[in-house]
């Protein structure tokens, strides 16, 4: 691969800025000054710039503590993104949100510029797992957990298939743990809705087996660890059908 591609797509800078770094001197290739931006080089040798690990890999793959209030968007022309919430060298990534979160909804969102994986966890009829922690109006009943065990139909018609409710506390508000196998725009609210409750707050905590990490506050990110991304990596139906 071209020295200067690499280090591009690494998202150190454009193609000039790159040609440029190399040519002043501030590039090595296995600890060695390299200042021709063409040299050809093998992507899995240590590349640095400005002594700094170039940190080359086909995709990456980011844990995000969604905070509310930003968009699960690449760009918005008004509100605040969750690529946005990234250093200036992740956004030139092409890193896009795996799914959506509402606005309001915090919590788990994988950011990939893998298409493959993304469609592997997220196209209808996958069936991965995704948890959330769901806090309502009014007292959770047995009867609403069976109706999303049966799989709720709304008046529309619309329906979907079966849900996990798990009831933590039942009162003026409760909280449940609700585990979805499709992701529908405004799915749980909907659900929820349709059982007369309101959703006052909505955080995913997992995807298939992929958790939060809750050191990470609000509007923090991480590279997901090697053990991770395997665990996202590997055969969708051995992993994430039940
Ligand atoms: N269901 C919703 O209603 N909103 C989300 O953000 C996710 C699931």
């Amino acid at each position: 691969m071209r020295l200067d591609k690499l280090l591009c797509d690494a998202g150190w800078g454009s193609r000039r800025e790159m040609r440029r770094a190399v040519a002043q001197g501030r590039v090595t290739v296995d600890g060695a000054v390299v200042v021709s931006a063409d040299a050809r080089v093998d992507p899995a040798l240590p590349v640095r710039i400005d002594g700094q690990d170039a940190d080359y890999r086909p995709h990456d793959y980011l844990m995000l503590h969604k905070p509310a209030g930003v968009v699960s968007a690449t760009e918005d022309p008004r509100l605040p993104t969750v690529i946005g919430l990234l250093p200036p060298r992740y956004r030139r990534r092409g890193l896009f949100p795996v799914g959506r979160l509402d606005r309001d909804t915090t919590g788990l969102l994988l950011l990939t510029n893998d298409g493959a994986l993304a469609h592997a966890l997220m196209a209808p009829g996958r069936h991965v797992d995704k948890v959330y922690m769901v806090l309502v109006e009014g007292p959770l009943t047995e009867a609403d957990r069976a109706a999303f065990a049966a799989g709720l139909t709304l008046r529309s018609g619309e329906a979907f298939a079966p849900a996990e409710l798990s009831i933590l506390s039942s009162g003026a508000r409760s909280l449940a743990r609700l585990t979805l196998r499709e992701g529908r725009h405004h799915q749980i609210k909907r659900m929820m809705a349709a059982r007369g409750h309101e959703v006052q707050s909505l955080k995913r905590v997992s995807i298939a087996r992929l958790t939060l990490d809750e050191t990470l506050p609000p509007g923090a990110w991480r590279p997901l660890s090697d053990g991770e991304t395997a665990l996202l990596r590997a055969p969708s139906a051995a992993l994430y059908t039940k």
